[in-house]
């Protein structure tokens, strides 16, 4: 997947450098090699043996090195790398790169390459949340310069919130994200995936057992392929990928008001299992059990039918809209009626009986329905079936 790719890695000094070892490992299992540039302060998380070791390279460390600079220059080594990646870029990093400070290694390859450039944030939340921070990103990401993270989480100081680098999948995303260079690249794809909750009262809601890991391959998929893909997910079991546009929503109309403004698009997957109904009596507050011991009675109303909606279209419909249906009996004959009935190109059919442990599985078994028939695929990995259908969706796209 990034294979031959070249990988200028630049590990600043916070906690998080430990994980910046994983990811050059996983860089490289990917078929990436890395260069390795280590902060001073980095040096104190990480040693230059292991990094180095790891990277199967020379790490390089301080401006002033001659030999370095004999070897290779510090504009030479900026250049010669299909990315620059800074994980973990720390408060103090951000702050010279929004500033255009040039006083050590790092910061100078970082002001001197004409390469794109990722960040991946780690530092205390309050760092993160402070205004000097929140100006810095806004210029960086004004500069062009790609973020992935932080994620919100426990930190290594001890206290809770948003300031945690990302974990290395999703930086492994983000990077293939950045090198986009496959048959997708400059295609927008928008893929809907997990259930959606509709609520009931603020505590409860109505849900389904979509766990989301087929729409999250499928985003994986078209993203390795180079889409710029928009993710938009509901409250999902399986985590959003990296390298995609998260658009996190949790209900049907949330998520039909995602689809729209995340348009145009080259294709839309509509792999979420949209709730039919909401709850048209949803209560502002908690229901309570009331002396007489009637249980409320809930009314419904039907949800709005985004894949039929985007479908039909008169303007801005992608060139390809494919639905996902989920049934239970009569599997090609439903999936072929709902095709017509919502005016899609495609629908990926699944027989979702409990008995075939799909629903929540690693598996899948599906039937493409198309204008020229049903195509009954093999039952394969979720991540097997989601490589296959973004294949399919870029030979549709080259062909129209
Ligand atoms: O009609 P049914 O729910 O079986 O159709 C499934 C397909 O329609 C899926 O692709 C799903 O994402 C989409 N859908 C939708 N909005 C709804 C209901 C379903 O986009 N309200």
């Amino acid at each position: 997947m990034l294979t031959n790719k070249r990988i200028l890695l630049i590990i600043g000094g916070g906690i998080a450098a430990f994980k910046s070892l994983d990811l050059i490992r996983r860089l490289r299992d990917q078929g990436a090699s890395v260069t390795p540039v280590l902060t001073r302060a980095a040096e104190e998380f990480v040693t230059p043996l292991s990094v180095s070791a790891l990277a199967a390279a020379k790490v390089y460390r301080d401006l002033f090195d001659l030999t370095d600079e004999a070897e290779m220059g510090h504009i030479e080594l900026s250049r010669a790398a299909d990315l620059v990646v800074v994980a973990p870029a720390t408060a103090d990093l951000m702050a010279k790169m929004a500033h255009g400070h040039a006083n050590d290694l790092a910061s100078t390859l970082l002001m001197a390459t004409d390469k794109p450039v990722l960040i991946a944030p780690a530092m205390n939340v309050r760092m993160w949340e402070h205004a000097a921070t929140r100006r810095n990103l806004a210029t960086l990401q004004g500069d062009g310069v790609l973020v992935v993270g932080p994620d919100q989480g426990n930190m290594a100081c001890g206290e809770y919130g948003p300031g945690r680098m990302s974990d290395v999948p999703d930086i492994i995303g983000a990077v293939a994200a950045a090198l986009r260079n496959g048959p997708l690249k400059g295609r927008h794809v928008i893929v809907t995936s997990g259930p959606t909750h509709e609520p009931i009262d603020p505590v409860r809601y109505i849900a389904n057992r979509s766990s989301g890991a087929q729409g999250t391959a499928l985003a994986v998929a078209l993203r390795d392929l180079g889409a710029r893909v928009s993710f938009v997910t509901g409250p999902a079991d399986v985590p959003p990928p990296g390298g995609v546009d998260v658009i996190a929503v949790e209900t049907a109309a949330e998520m039909e008001q995602a689809v729209a403004a995340a348009l145009p698009a080259d294709a839309a997957v509509f792999a979420a299992a949209v709730a039919d109904w909401r709850v048209l009596n949803a209560s502002g507050s908690k229901m309570k059990k009331d002396a007489s011991g009637n249980a409320p009675a809930l009314e419904f109303a039907e949800n709005p039918d985004i894949l039929a909606g985007v479908s039909q279209l008169s303007a801005g419909r992608p060139g390809l809209v494919v639905g996902f249906a989920a049934e239970t009996d009569d599997v090609v004959a439903n999936a072929t009626a709902k095709r017509l009935r919502k005016g899609c190109d495609w629908i990926v059919a699944n027989d979702v009986s409990p008995s075939t442990g799909i629903m929540g599985g690693d598996e899948n078994a599906i039937i493409l329905i198309s204008d020229a028939g049903a195509d009954v695929w093999p039952r394969m990995p979720k991540a097997e079936v989601a490589r296959r259908l973004a294949q399919r969706i870029t030979d549709a796209l080259d062909g129209g």
